[in-house]
This record gives structure tokens, C-alpha cells and sequence, in this order.
């Protein structure tokens, strides 16, 4: 059975690039493409109007009185997920910092390694100090489809990482178990964040409401610090303050939403067919994997709190990620919820959408696809060497590639 499944996702890599007509996954359901487009439409997960609502609670600005801070990044989802359309990424980048230990741990500056930007009163602003001497910028990333990430069986990413582990080398990428905040006693594998430190779109957004915009909610009950220090006098609602659960409606506007569609006119051309072609050949695909299938319909996930809708079950993404951890030599030395081992490691980047970028990588200081590639060192050196051994044209050609997802 394995085998077979296994059979399926090759045959789907090797026609990524192409269109893939109806097959069969292990379980006999039809496999059919995911819906995508940058056009704030439903997959089908929903209702239009209840797409609509969701995606109106997602672009809600919060104040103050709403329970806005005391410490946070900004006042909606939306500010950082907003382009081409709301679920999109944006030039936001957030703050991160710690240091080792003397025993070469890591450990957060104080109240947590994200460093908020904003405060609701001036003497709450956080400062990085001298001790905190490990620090670095991420940037935001696409939510858009991200319902067909959730719905990948951890088999699946597991099954990604033996096949990286049987070609050799220390390519193999790193899945972690990470808890569900949701069904308490519950992991999973991770897959959401730089880190990989969520499984659970619901976990996502109760986490980003609480760090990114100071909302407690049901799942996350305690406001930040402001470097340690309590921000309670200066709180003017109780806990908590999420009262109306937008946590689920945020979930439910990822959940419904299309994943990036690409560029066709770019797609078809001659040269980016070529360079889709070298991106296989030169080792690129082996993490950043063009096609997975998601779980059938009625799988379920996160300890039972998510059943696979027929809408995002059985589907057919092109995420160009294997939602694994690597050490590509760019860590930024953090540790979330993955311990130390993965310090230096991070999750490959998502390549769908990435037309939609200008500032690449973790820390968004490429500012060009062929300096991000050159940027790959550690295990993906292969490639990367690979790459620079390209004639001229066939490096303009996988770029071409690039620029059409
Ligand atoms: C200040 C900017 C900012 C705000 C506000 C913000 N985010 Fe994010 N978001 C980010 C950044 C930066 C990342 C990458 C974080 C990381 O992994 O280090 C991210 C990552 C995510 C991811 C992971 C996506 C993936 O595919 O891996 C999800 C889901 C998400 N945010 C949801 C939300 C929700 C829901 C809200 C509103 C409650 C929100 N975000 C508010 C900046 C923001
Ligand atoms: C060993 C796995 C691995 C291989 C092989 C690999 N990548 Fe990556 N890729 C990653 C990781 C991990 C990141 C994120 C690194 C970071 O942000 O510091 C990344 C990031 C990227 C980005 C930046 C995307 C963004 O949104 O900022 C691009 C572009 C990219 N890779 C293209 C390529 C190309 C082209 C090749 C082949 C020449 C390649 N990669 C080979 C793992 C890999």
C-alpha cells in the first residue's frame, strides 16, 4: 500500500508541470487539482457569503478597546497578509531574538523570542539588549490554500522525508511533532511557519491573534510581557478578549481559501518549460516538492477536531515544498517548537506564489531569485553548485520558471 501511494505522489511530481488528469489515491478516491487564483473566492470548502464573512474578520482592524496589545505587530491579519489579495504575504517582517547558554542552548529573550514591534504606551516599547545577541527578521508568509496543507497526512510528509533519506547525504529534511493546541495531548507533524512550529490552522491563529496582535483568546489565555516585565496595568480588558471566536473564523477563511494560482502566459513559454525541467534535473524538486495529495475526504486530523471536507480531500497541490526542515546553511540559530537540534534549520520555502514576492528568503534580504539560490549552501550545496554550472540561458530559464509560480 505504501509503495503504491508512493507510486502515486512520483507519478504526480514527474507531471507537476503539467496538467494532471483524474487518477486514483490509495484509498481509490479520485484524485482531482485543487482550485486556485489570487480572486478572494471560495474553494468550495464554503459558502461565498460565508467566505466573505471570514475574510472580513481576517481584515478587521482591532483597537485598544477591543483588547489591541498591550505589546503587538500590528492590527489585523490582513496588515501582513494582504497581496495580491487578503491571504497573500506582504514586505512585514517580525523580529526574533535570544541567545545561547553556556551549554550552547538557546534560549528566548525574555517573554519569548518574538520581539513586538508596537506598543499601546511608549514605556511598554521592547528593546533588543546586548545579551540577546542572536537576532533575526522573517517574513511574512502566504496563508492562500494553506486549508490543503493542513489536510496533508503527517504519513505523507514522513513518507517525503525517508524518500530524501533513501537518495543519500544529509538532504533528508526534519519533520517535528508539534503540539495542537486545540486537543490538548495531541501532536502532529509540523508544517506551518518558518519553523514548522504549527500543524493546525486553528493553532496558527490563536498564536499569531495573541503574539502578532495581543488578542487572548480560548486557546491562548495570557498576554505577552513587555521584556519580561507584566503589561497588566496598562491592559484595559480582562481575559479574555477574544469574545466572539474570531480565531475560527480566521481558520475557516484559510481553510476555504485557493492556493496561488500561476503565471499560464509565463507557465507555457518555451524557456520557462525548460527551466521547470532543470529545476527537476538539477535537484531543486527534492525539497522543493512540486505536487502532494492531501488525505481523503473524511480523514481526521488534529486529534479528531478537523474532518477533511470533500473540498480539500483527495486534492492535488503544487506547493513546491516538502514542508520539512533543512539546514541550507541561512539559520537564524532560533528554536520554536522543534528543540535545539533544529537551530539552524527551516522549513523549505513554499515556492506557489512566489510571483507575488520581492524579498526572499527567511529574513527577506535577498532581493534576487538567483541571490537566494546562491544563498543554499549546507545540504542543498548540490544544487546550488549545479545551478552555477548552468550555461547563461539555462539559468535566465529557470528563473523564468520561478517567475511563473
Ligand atoms: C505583524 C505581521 C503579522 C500579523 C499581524 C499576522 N501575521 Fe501571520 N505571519 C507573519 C509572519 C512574519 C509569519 C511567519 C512567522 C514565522 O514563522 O516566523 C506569519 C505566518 C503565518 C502563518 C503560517 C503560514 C504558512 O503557510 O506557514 C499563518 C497561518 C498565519 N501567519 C496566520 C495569521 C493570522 C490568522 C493572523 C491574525 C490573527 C496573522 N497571521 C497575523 C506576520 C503576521
Ligand atoms: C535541501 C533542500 C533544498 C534544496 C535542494 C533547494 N532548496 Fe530552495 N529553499 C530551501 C529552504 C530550507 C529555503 C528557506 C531558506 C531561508 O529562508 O533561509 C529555501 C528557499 C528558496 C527560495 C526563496 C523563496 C522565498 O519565498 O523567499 C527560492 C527561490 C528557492 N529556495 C529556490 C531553490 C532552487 C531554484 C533550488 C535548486 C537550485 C533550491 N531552492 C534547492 C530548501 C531547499
Amino acid at each position: 500500500m505504501k509503495l503504491l501511494k508512493f507510486l502515486v505522489v512520483v507519478l504526480f511530481a514527474v507531471t507537476a508541470v503539467g496538467v494532471i488528469s483524474a487518477s486514483r489515491n490509495v484509498s481509490g478516491q479520485a484524485v482531482t487539482e485543487a482550485p486556485t487564483g489570487f480572486d478572494n473566492k471560495t474553494n468550495g470548502m464554503i459558502d461565498q457569503l460565508a467566505f466573505d464573512t471570514a475574510r472580513k474578520a481576517f481584515e478587521e482592524r482591532d483597537t485598544i478597546e477591543e483588547g489591541l496589545g498591550p505589546v503587538y505587530n500590528a492590527q489585523s491579519c490582513a496588515e501582513c497578509h494582504q497581496s495580491p489579495t487578503t491571504g497573500g504575504i506582504s514586505q512585514i517582517t517580525v523580529l526574533r531574538a535570544g541567545h545561547r547558554d553556556r551549554n550552547g542552548n538557546f534560549v528566548e529573550a525574555p517573554g519569548g523570542s518574538l520581539v513586538q514591534d508596537r506598543a499601546i504606551h511608549p514605556s511598554l516599547q521592547e528593546v533588543i539588549t546586548l545579551d540577546e545577541n542572536i537576532t533575526t527578521f522573517r517574513t511574512s508568509l502566504n496563508v492562500l490554500g494553506d486549508g490543503f496543507v493542513e489536510a496533508i497526512a503527517d504519513e505523507t510528509l514522513l513518507e517525503i522525508a525517508r524518500n530524501q533519506e533513501r537518495r543519500g547525504g544529509p538532504i533528508a529534511g526534519q519533520a517535528i511533532q508539534v503540539p495542537v493546541l486545540e486537543a490538548p495531548g495531541i501532536t502532529r507533524v509540523g508544517r506551518f511557519g518558518w519553523k514548522n512550529q504549527h500543524a493546525s490552522l486553528l493553532s496558527f491563529s490563536a498564536d499569531a491573534y495573541l503574539n502578532e496582535m495581543g488578542i487572548t483568546n480560548r486557546l491562548l489565555r495570557t498576554e505577552n510581557t513587555s521584556w519580561g516585565r507584566s503589561v497588566a496595568a496598562f491592559d484595559p480588558v480582562p481575559e479574555i478578549e477574544d469574545q466572539e471566536d474570531d480565531i475560527e473564523l480566521f481558520t475557516r477563511f484559510m481553510r476555504a481559501s485557493k492556493p496561488p494560482s500561476r503565471d499560464e502566459a509565463i507557465a507555457n513559454t518555451i524557456e520557462a518549460r525548460a527551466g521547470a525541467q532543470l529545476f527537476n534535473q538539477i535537484g531543486c524538486a527534492v525539497c522543493h516538492v512540486p505536487t502532494i495529495v492531501t488525505a481523503p475526504p473524511g480523514t481526521s486530523l488534529n486529534g479528531g477536531t478537523f474532518i477533511v471536507p470533500p473540498a480539500l480531500g483527495s486534492k492535488a497541490i503544487h506547493p513546491f515544498s516538502d514542508f520539512l526542515l533543512h539546514d541550507v546553511g541561512t539559520g537564524d540559530g532560533i528554536v520554536q517548537n522543534g528543540g535545539q537540534a533544529t537551530a539552524n534549520k527551516l522549513r523549505t520555502s513554499p515556492l506557489w506564489g512566489l510571483r507575488t514576492r520581492n524579498r526572499f528568503m527567511h529574513d527577506g534580504l535577498s532581493l534576487t531569485l538567483e541571490d537566494s539560490i546562491r544563498r543554499h549552501r549546507g545540504t542543498s550545496t548540490g544544487s546550488t553548485n549545479r545551478f552555477n554550472q548552468l550555461n547563461e540561458r539555462q539559468r535566465a530559464q529557470v528563473i523564468r520558471f520561478l517567475r511563473s509560480l
